[in-house]
């Protein structure tokens, strides 16, 4: 066992059945192993030190149905809502009083917020915070659309690519949506110049270990700046409202397996490891992790951009978030960074 956890950690790679092992006898001792390996290289980068990110979920109207998230278009009992560039202007500005110098922008596939507009706003920021980054979170795009965001201002871009097998993605997602676009959407991101982040969840329905195995090879292949995964949580008005939820053990051992093969990614503890567990950030980062993501968006709309049930933080005030991420990052003995958190140069 300790022969692979080290091969890991010296090589940044596996074969595939060694990755194969390690999913399979995900033990207390193999976690312990591979957080301390995990946790002194994210130090060799990071210091103690946790990026933040001030996300802003400005709509949850998404033209698309996937089966596993609650603001499908076709989850009826979803209440919509879409921000206006003034009030997303104004979750930058609180934002950026309470020290963030990262925007997220994440929506839904919403047709109703034409590129045009997005690409103004996002002027708008670059204009009014030339001191921030820019990253955006909004599903497939042509690949215009994506150079025109990027020359309005934007830096990085979110594109979880869900799961490397096309079979596994055929079971999360309608006929419409194929693993094919989204990798070439990752392509053009990438190619455009963005610092491009993708991921996958942990435990979603039907994923098998080979699924996971294949997700960290494409990760490797791909090499993005920025990896989000968190557990998959099921969602009562969707069709996998009775799926199993991913487990937190599981989504640690991974994130340790991640900082070891790409030493110096941003890996956000998320949201949802954060809702399985009510240490899940602060165990997210001792695995490896070194990006918390707070919610910006007004406590007005925080239930209803609900991906997952019981999601966490949707009654608290951002500042509420920022000092309750500050002491919960303290307690185990780690600072939160208030600049803005580039993928380090090689
Ligand atoms: N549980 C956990 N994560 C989810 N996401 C969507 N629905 C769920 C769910 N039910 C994740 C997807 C998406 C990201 C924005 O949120 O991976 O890419
Ligand atoms: Fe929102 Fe703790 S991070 S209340």
């Amino acid at each position: 066992m300790n022969n692979l956890t080290e091969k890991l950690e010296k090589k940044q790679f596996l074969e595939r059945d060694e990755f194969k092992w390690l999913l399979e006898n995900n033990t207390p001792e193999l976690r312990a192993d591979l957080s301390n390996r995990a946790q002194r290289v994210s130090g060799e980068t990071f210091g103690k030190g946790v990026y933040v990110r001030g996300l802003i979920e400005f709509s949850n109207y998404c033209k698309n149905d996937c089966y596993y998230c609650g603001i499908r278009q076709g989850n009826e009992a979803a209440h919509r809502y879409r921000l206006s560039e003034e009030e997303i202007l104004d979750c930058c500005a609180l934002g950026y009083d309470l020290g963030f110098r990262t925007f997220v922008l994440q929506g839904g596939e919403d047709p109703g917020f034409s590129d045009e507009q997005m690409a103004a706003l996002i002027k708008k920021i670059r204009a009014g915070y030339p001191d921030c980054a820019i990253t955006l979170s909004l599903g497939e795009r042509p690949r215009e659309v994506y150079a025109a965001f990027y020359a309005a201002g934007a830096n990085r871009y979110l594109l979880r690519h869900e799961t490397a097998s096309a079979e596994h993605y055929r079971k999360l997602h309608p006929r419409e949506l194929l693993l094919e676009n989204r990798k070439a959407c990752l392509q053009d991101l990438k190619a455009i110049g963005f610092q491009v982040g993708t991921g996958f969840m942990v435990g979603s329905p039907h994923q098998t270990v080979d699924n996971l195995v294949a997700d960290l090879l494409f990760i490797k292949e791909l090499n993005p700046q920025m990896i989000g995964i968190g557990p998959f949580i099921p969602h009562q008005h969707t069709p996998y409202k009775d799926a199993k939820a991913g487990t937190l053990e599981e989504t640690l051992l991974l994130i340790s397996i991640l900082r070891l093969m790409l030493p110096k990614a941003l890996i956000p503890a998320t949201t949802a490891l954060g809702t399985i567990d009510p240490n899940g950030r602060e165990l997210g980062i001792l695995a490896g992790a070194n990006v918390v993501m707070p919610n910006l968006s007004p406590v007005a709309v925080r239930k209803d951009y609900s991906l997952y049930d019981n999601k966490i933080c949707t009654g608290d005030e951002a500042a509420e978030c920022r000092v309750c991420l500050s002491k919960r990052m303290e307690g185990i003995g780690y600072e939160i960074l208030t600049h803005r958190g580039d993928y380090p140069q090689e």
